[in-house]
């Protein structure tokens, strides 16, 4: 299928200071769209202005939250390229998104070829600030106008671009995460490892009792015993205890992130011992409480890798490693943005160069 690419007539004023562009507010020119109809497949793959979409108040998306998406980067290094930072994951992972939620599966080089070719059309808008990276936004829609619950039978899949700095408005310093005891974001046999957008909504009202109570993002955890960590509102988590880096394992109700899965492979790689498991927050918390060494970090390509600092659960405010970013923390984020910006070696093969 050959894209076609239409450009826009007048472009955006780029923004004038980079060091101020925060997260997901500013967008490109241009973007990609795509439609899905059963008698044409996937059709019409086109780069064209960035537009608002007209949309029948009937349209399925907004009734039944029948819709994927996706985050990943792309980087500009020293040099002035830009590259990607696994891809290929990521339009794998949508693909398994699309299955859980009854969207037609999109060919997965195709969409990697789409989204190199739209971020050549925008490529002055890649920044270069320190910090700064271009977010992508690959997403799928339901569009069937109708109000009977059902699949769609028809499908727009479009990817939005968006300069960005840090996810937290703190940049790389430790975050205060609040423990959900009341509220559960997802549960096994559901769509929790899905990137969907109910997932999100579903965290929303605990996430805005966490920021009225000072805390930045929500721990959720299990959502039948309510004792064994998932994930940190938009990140997956880490733990060092004692030398060893636990993760929770994936078992359906936790999102498979990108990044989760490339601290472990270069944990792997530099020998530090590396589990995934069941982690309950008793554990985490004792461990700190009795003197071991503690780090925790989140990690998700928005946030990329983002120490905690503080642990509220029930009553108990445990403060992690003197609520000080701890050295297993430092290495894995000065590492994987080495590679990510082009200034350290790829030893596992993950960067893919764009223009
Ligand atoms: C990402 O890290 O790309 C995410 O999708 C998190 C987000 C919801 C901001």
């Amino acid at each position: 299928m050959e894209i076609t690419i239409t450009k826009a007539k007048e472009l955006k004023p780029k923004p004038a200071d980079e060091s101020k562009l925060g997260f997901g507010k500013l967008f490109t020119d241009h973007m990609f769209n795509m439609d899905y109809a059963p008698d044409e497949g996937w059709h019409n793959p086109r780069i064209e202005p960035y537009a608002s979409f007209q949309m029948d108040p009937a349209t399925m998306v907004l009734h039944y939250g029948q819709a994927i998406f996706e985050g990943l980067k792309g980087y500009r290094t020293e040099a002035g390229h830009i590259q990607l930072f696994r891809p290929q994951e990521n339009f794998h992972r949508s693909n398994s998104s699309n299955r859980l939620l009854c969207i037609p599966e999109i060919d997965e080089k195709f969409a990697l070829n789409a989204l190199k070719q739209l971020i050549t059309v925008e490529k002055d808008w890649v920044p270069s600030a320190p910090g700064t990276s271009l977010y992508i936004r690959p997403t799928v829609i339901a569009t069937d106008v109708f109000l009977g619950v059902r699949a769609s039978s028809t499908y727009r899949f479009f990817i939005i671009l968006s300069p960005v700095g840090a996810y937290y408005p703190g940049g790389f310093n430790p975050v205060k995460i609040w423990v959900s005891t009341r509220h559960v974001r997802a549960v096994r046999g559901g769509v929790g490892e899905a990137k969907t957008p109910g997932n999100y909504a579903a965290s929303l009202h605990a996430g805005d009792q966490a920021q009225k109570r000072g805390y930045t993002q929500v721990l959720w955890l299990d959502g039948v015993e309510q004792k064994y960590v998932e994930e940190v509102g938009s990140m997956n988590i880490f733990f060092v205890i004692g030398g060893e880096l636990v993760t929770p394992a994936l078992n359906g109700s936790i999102l498979p992130g990108v990044t989760r899965d490339s601290v472990i492979a270069l944990a792997r790689l530099w020998g530090i011992p590396c589990t995934e498991r069941r982690v309950a927050i008793r554990e985490v918390l004792d461990a700190q409480i009795q003197g071991q060494s503690v780090e925790v970090f989140g990690t998700g390509t928005a946030a990329v890798i983002s120490p905690v600092g503080i642990i509220k659960f029930g009553n108990e405010v445990v403060e992690i490693g003197d609520n000080e970013v701890g050295p297993v923390t430092e290495r894995f984020y000065k590492e994987l943005t080495d590679i990510q910006y082009g200034r350290a070696e790829d030893p596992l093969g993950w960067i893919e160069p764009v223009c």
